[in-house]
């Protein structure tokens, strides 16, 4: 199974990766198949965003983002996933701007200006999205119309599998051992990903 596993908060002790290296233990753990696990830590890397030259979108170029920065390697390993697992803060409401523009530079994916065929993604279907987010406060309309965006951009893209967990944490100070509850979130998530078959 190849995860590409991407860390989002630009905080050094950041805790939704605290948590998300509690996933990524867990299910190479837990799996019955080898787990090949790329990390890349947002914060570390040099990218900018879409600058919508739009050459991806053009016969000649079709699907081949020309930017040549560390996004490079993220879009290489996430070809070949098979999870994507996005671990993030949120921020009023939203993605961090280090990971809206990795979405922003998926536009490489969508094939539809060139073909004219509607909105067709040159990855390979099935994929499956794990989305990990901490927050001081949920706050449910906001997060929901989130989670619905992102369902949708990745549904697009040919994902067919999505879970989105989080947890509250009111202070940027944290005791992971205070989050047991989140844990058993994080364990069953990983069960129903590995056993299909027991999804509600
Ligand atoms: C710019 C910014 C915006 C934020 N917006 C929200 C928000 O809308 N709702 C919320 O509950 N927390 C918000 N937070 C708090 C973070 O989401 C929260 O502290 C999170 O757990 C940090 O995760 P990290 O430790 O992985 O960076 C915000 C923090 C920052 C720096």
């Amino acid at each position: 199974m190849n995860i590409t596993a991407i860390f989002a908060s630009p905080r050094q002790n950041s805790a939704s990766k605290a948590f998300g290296k509690y996933f990524l233990n867990r299910i190479a753990e837990k799996s019955t198949v080898q787990c090949n696990i790329d990390t890349f830590t947002l914060g570390d890397m040099q990218y900018g965003g879409c600058k919508a030259c739009y050459l991806c979108q053009t016969e000649e170029e079709l699907g081949v983002c020309k930017e040549t920065d560390d996004l490079i390697e993220v879009f290489a390993s996430l070809r070949k996933a098979d999870i994507l697992f996005m671990a993030t803060p949120i921020y009023f409401g939203n993605l961090p701007s280090q990971l809206k523009a990795f979405t922003d530079r998926c536009k490489q994916f969508f094939m539809s200006t060139a073909l004219g065929l509607g909105q067709i993604s040159s990855l390979p279907s099935g994929k499956i999205l794990v989305m990990l987010t901490t927050q001081q406060v949920y706050e449910v309309t906001k997060y929901e119309k989130l989670r619905k965006l992102l369902h949708y951009f990745f549904k697009q893209l040919g994902f067919t599998d999505f879970y989105f967990i989080g947890e509250d944490l009111l202070s940027i100070e944290f005791d992971l051992n205070e989050h047991k509850t989140f844990y058993n979130i994080i364990d069953n998530c990983i069960d129903t990903i590995i056993n299909p078959a027991d999804r509600l």
